[in-house]
């Protein structure tokens, strides 16, 4: 069985959903398996395409509804079909801050211009109107800033001298046929590598985000400071790891001591209480998330730990 269940909402024609499920099948062992496809439009050509392909097909008029109830609607199918992954294919709805929340670092989407420039609608045109040279496409993480997630793969497409938004559109959607399967199924080939899973961790916590600090990922609660940085080779050392913060000098003394293994002083990180956990022996990922946790409350605002905490 294939390691992810990936549920698929459209909007439209669906050519990005047909190229998943195509690809998919056409992969040798492909590490993500289509489950249901749903749609904000019964009408959406796309659902018909999946249905006669055998895929289980949701379609639901959004009209009337509340974004979160409709949301809580799409939802409710996706873990009727056991979904762990959801990927965006030219989904026309802004999500709910619950749904983004919930999927923190499980949702993919796809976008026709080379993020950061030219996030929103009216992509070709802008890139026209800039005189633009090379455009492209985008996989990213669905975060709650739109078309602001984690950039997890580009192509790049060269604008040609007379193109129009519509002949940009139709060579960059070329590009995302074979970006999008591709950029999906190198996050589960990478799951023994632990920077997709730290990553899905991390941004599951309360508005946490990631951007690169030094040139290292690093996740920082939004509104708030760094909790978390991934550390692969710093300097040369030959170490992967995870830096969090310790209460302090004296907890971060005391862990290396018990388990100079697992634990470690990290470089310039270190006279301010953070400590290093290597990452490159067998991990014990459920110990990596308290620890995260327990960073993330370190780091966060006041406000957001009330609200977690409820106190
Ligand atoms: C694609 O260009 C995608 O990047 C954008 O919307 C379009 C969807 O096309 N978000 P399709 O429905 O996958 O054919």
């Amino acid at each position: 069985m294939a390691e992810a269940r990936l549920g698929v909402l459209i909007s439209g024609r669906g050519s990005n959903l047909a190229a998943l499920l195509l690809a998919s099948r056409l992969m040798a062992d492909c590490p993500y398996e289509i489950v249901p496809v749903a749609a904000h439009d019964p009408q959406a050509p796309g659902l018909a395409m999946a249905a006669a392909e055998g895929i289980a097909t949701f379609g639901q008029s959004h009209q009337g509804l509340g974004r979160a109830a409709f949301d809580a609607i799409i939802e409710a199918e996706l873990h009727r079909h056991g979904v762990t992954h959801v990927a965006l294919a030219g989904y026309m709805r802004l999500l709910s801050p619950g749904f983004v929340a919930r999927w923190a670092g499980r949702c993919f989407n796809i976008h026709p211009s080379l993020l950061p420039a030219h996030k929103g609608l009216h992509v070709h045109e802008a890139v026209l109107a800039a005189g633009e040279t090379m455009s492209g496409c985008t996989v990213h993480l669905v975060t709650a800033e739109l078309d602001g997630g984690p950039i997890l793969g580009q192509a790049r497409v060269a604008v040609l001298p007379g193109d129009t938004p519509e002949s940009l559109a139709a060579r960059i959607l070329i590009a995302e046929h074979q970006l999008y399967p591709r950029v999906i199924a190198n996050q589960f080939r990478s799951v023994s590598e632990p920077l997709p899973r730290l990553r899905a961790l991390a941004l599951a916590l309360p508005e946490a985000a990631e951007k690169l600090s030094h040139g290292a990922p690093g996740f920082f609660v939004q509104g708030g400071k760094f909790f978390a940085y991934f550390s692969e080779n710093h300097h040369g050392n030959g170490i992967t790891a995870l830096l969090v913060k310790a209460s302090g000098v004296e907890e971060q003394a005391m862990l290396i001591e018990q388990d100079p293994e697992l634990y470690f002083r990290p470089a310039y990180f270190g006279p301010a209480g953070w400590i290093g956990i290597r990452l490159d022996a067998a991990t014990d990922w459920e110990m990596i998330g308290r620890w995260l946790e327990r960073s993330w409350q370190a780091s966060a605002p006041r406000r957001l730990l009330r609200l977690v905490t409820g106190q």
